[in-house]
């Protein structure tokens, strides 16, 4: 169900103890107005401008309780926001919940590329997890052991000592004692998943839409399959959608006619974007090898994954622009490499390019090297040609 309301009149109508969990991403006291132009050409805004940030908060505060109301003694709430509100937020929630039925802040990290202000380039957002009673609903999510997990922590069972040190546990004749089966690693409360790019299949063009990955995982911690979920922010129904992918039922509120539409006629048909990064893991986007890594590091190069063309970028421009770095790969012949980097540098304006060869094969004067690419030798490889020239004199004695 979706309903197009201010929250606040439609929580006021639901009836108590009746919802499993709610997740609201309002406005986060941003002071401006969030707009967006869909690739269909519709324009998408709400306001998160107030007088000050008391009128916000008391907004808020209205509208939590009357979400503690609505939600079953197993319910949670999980309140996304960010660092222009979160520490207020989060008073606020304790007041309405109580401290001791605050269960995580939950941190959502991402990359971004650029910060516009001085200061650290904000990475993360922040959701408050809080239960109605201590009797809440949660079922645990485990991930795989990281690299670094030695088989004895996964094998071994351990025990603390009398000064609180952990350590394996033998048994009397000095057998190392089994631990319990073990389902892998529970989950953190620091979730890395990507922001939605600009190409993402399930972006709607919706200002500040959530991706469907966080919201699955808010929803399997919290809920079983049949419970409902209230969104009383819905915006373009990411909630709702991940709430329908996972057989969950569902309440959408939102105030904006259009953000309401978006929502119906995304639920007809939810696409949900594969992330490849949660896929396969951040590994397998390095391409390079540990000797390509030490070459681009000795270059001082800003190292560049999956490109034909270019390994790096020197960190300094040169003559305003960029200068790319290409490693010769071993099924490369020396012309395929100045090929490649060529047409990359193209088109990424670099004012030089740097070629390090690492086969031996065709001389330069051979082969025509663009005037504006320079070509180093990898270091094994001058110093195999040095030894090969000493060989021959010595032959030739
Ligand atoms: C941050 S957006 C939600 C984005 C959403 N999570 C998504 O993934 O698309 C906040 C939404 O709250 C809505 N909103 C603001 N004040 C509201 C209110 N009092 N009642 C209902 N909706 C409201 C806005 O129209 C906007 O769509």
């Amino acid at each position: 169900m979706i309903i197009c309301d201010d929250c606040l009149n439609v929580l006021k109508k639901i009836e108590s103890d009746t919802i499993d969990m709610v997740y609201l991403d309002p406005p986060f006291f941003s002071q401006k107005v969030q707009c967006m132009k869909a690739s269909n050409g519709v324009e998408y805004k709400f306001s998160d401008i107030w007088e000050n940030k008391g009128e916000y908060l008391k907004y808020m505060k209205f509208r939590i309780q009357e979400i503690k109301k609505a939600l079953k003694k197993t319910g949670s709430i999980f309140l996304h926001c960010d660092n222009s509100a979160s520490h207020n937020l989060r008073i606020i929630l304790d007041e309405v919940f109580g401290e001791e039925n605050f269960r995580s802040e939950i941190i959502w990290t991402y990359k971004r590329w650029s910060n516009a202000k001085k200061g650290l380039m904000p990475g993360h957002q922040t959701i408050f997890f809080y239960s109605k009673t201590s009797d809440f609903k949660f079922n645990t999510i485990y991930h795989e052991y990281s690299p670094t997990t030695n088989i004895d922590q996964i094998l071994q069972e351990r025990i603390r000592n009398g000064n609180g040190k952990v350590s394996y546990k033998y048994d009397e004749i000095g057998n190392i004692v089994l631990a319990k089966e073990k389902k892998g690693v529970p989950m953190s409360d620091v979730w890395e998943i990507p922001f939605l790019n600009p190409k993402a299949k399930e972006r709607t063009g919706y200002p500040t839409q959530k991706p469907i990955e966080l919201l699955e995982k808010i929803i399997e911690i919290s809920t079983n399959e049949g419970d409902c979920i209230l969104d009383p922010f819905c915006g373009s129904g990411t909630a709702l959608v991940a709430a329908k992918m996972l057989n969950r039922r569902y309440i959408g509120i939102d105030k904006s006619p259009s953000a309401v539409e978006l929502c119906h006629q995304r639920l007809e048909a939810p696409i949900k974007t594969e992330s490849r990064l949660l896929r396969v893991g951040a590994d397998a986007y390095r391409t390079k090898t540990d000797e390509e890594l030490a070459i681009l590091n000795m270059l001082e190069c800003d190292v560049v994954q999956r490109n034909k063309g270019i390994d790096g970028f020197l960190k300094k421009f040169y003559l305003g622009a960029p200068v790319a770095v290409k490693i010769q790969k071993p099924y490369e012949s020396f012309a395929e490499a100045i090929d490649l980097l060529n047409h990359a540098g193209k088109r990424k304006k670099c004012s030089f390019t740097v070629l390090i060869r690492t086969l031996e094969g065709l001389v330069d004067s051979e082969i025509l090297v663009p005037s504006n690419m320079i070509v180093l030798d990898e270091l094994k490889l001058q110093l195999g040609v040095k030894l090969s020239k000493y060989d021959k004199k010595i032959m030739q004695r």
